[in-house]
């Protein structure tokens, strides 16, 4: 049994199939969820090491809309805190015989480590710097409900390169489709070794250079709690990397602003592109949920 560990292993069609069955789960524009049956009886535990607000709820409403039963444990108030080993406390869930489990992690390769030795599915929420599978797959759900196609797409990925996971599952995502990706951020932060994740690639300090001409911006969040020095003068990012609206009109006149959040208004992006028509942010939330239910359906009804 396999759960969804990562968009690297996962083949075009599969990911297609993902996203097409997601679209089926979006309520009608104006309407809310209907709750479905698909998933009736069966049980999920979500597992949180690290903070979370969007990804753990939409996981959780996820399941609750296709008729699952879905509880959440937050690390720090489980036997992990009284010093009991990853393995144990995954040892102890599985004993209890949930369907699946969804984990978020700090070290990179846990869920691909536990998925060894246990014989239910594991879904990874995010682990470490590695792998976030279903932000990329809602990123692209996103992308493509905006009308643009990811073929050929320039898609600029600006920010804490090095440390985000974000960058790294929709780097594999989006390689497989044949957009064009451009990373930017400042040098500490972007390793050329990011240009082995996939062929094609161009690595920039530059912003404006990077946005010139974009169908998509991404945007991230400096992981300062993955930083083990101080990789640049704090106060000056805004001004080398914040997004601001007259970055965009070096971009196409319809490009889509995104950001996985949490955002940090005025450290990494303006409230003034957070709030415009360009920003995609709150459908990305909105789409967390539809594309959770199709990962959760693949992966309970394989
Ligand atoms: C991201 C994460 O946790 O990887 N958030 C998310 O899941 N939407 C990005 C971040 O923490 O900056």
């Amino acid at each position: 049994m396999t759960g969804l560990l990562g968009i690297e292993n996962l083949t075009r069609v599969e990911i297609e199939a993902i996203l097409d069955r997601a679209r089926d789960f979006q309520p009608p524009e104006g309407e809310g969820f209907r709750r479905l049956d698909l998933l009736k009886g069966r049980t999920l535990v979500n597992l949180f090491f690290e903070a979370s607000t969007r990804t753990r709820t939409s996981f959780e409403l996820a399941a609750k809309r296709l008729g699952a039963d879905a509880i959440s444990i937050a690390a720090q108030s489980s036997s992990v805190s009284k010093g009991e080993s990853l393995v144990d406390t995954l040892n102890t869930l599985a004993a209890m015989r949930p369907d699946a489990i969804i984990m978020r992690h700090s070290a990179s390769g846990a869920p691909h480590f536990l998925q060894r030795h246990l014989a239910i599915p594991i879904i990874n929420a995010g682990d470490g710097t590695h792998e976030h599978p279903t932000q990329a797959l809602l990123d692209a759900r996103t992308i493509l409900d905006r009308g643009a196609k990811l073929e050929g797409l320039k898609v600029v990925i600006i920010g804490d390169i090095a440390h985000s996971r974000v960058a790294r599952s929709n780097i594999y995502l989006l390689a497989k489709f044949g957009a064009q990706i451009v990373l930017c951020g400042p040098a500490s932060l972007l390793p050329k070794e990011l240009q082995e994740l996939a062929p094609g690639i161009t690595l920039t300090t530059n912003m404006t250079e990077a946005i010139q001409d974009a169908g998509v911006i991404m945007m991230l969040r400096v992981q300062l709690e993955r930083q083990h020095e101080a990789n640049f003068p704090a106060a000056e990012y805004f001004q080398f990397y914040g997004l601001r609206l007259d970055h965009l009109k070096h971009a196409r006149p319809d490009v889509i602003v995104m950001h996985p959040g949490p955002i940090n208004r005025g450290r990494e992006i303006s409230s003034e592109v957070a709030d415009s028509q360009r920003s995609a942010i709150l459908n990305q939330v909105e789409n967390g949920i539809s594309v959770r239910m199709a990962v959760l359906e693949k992966v309970l009804t394989q």
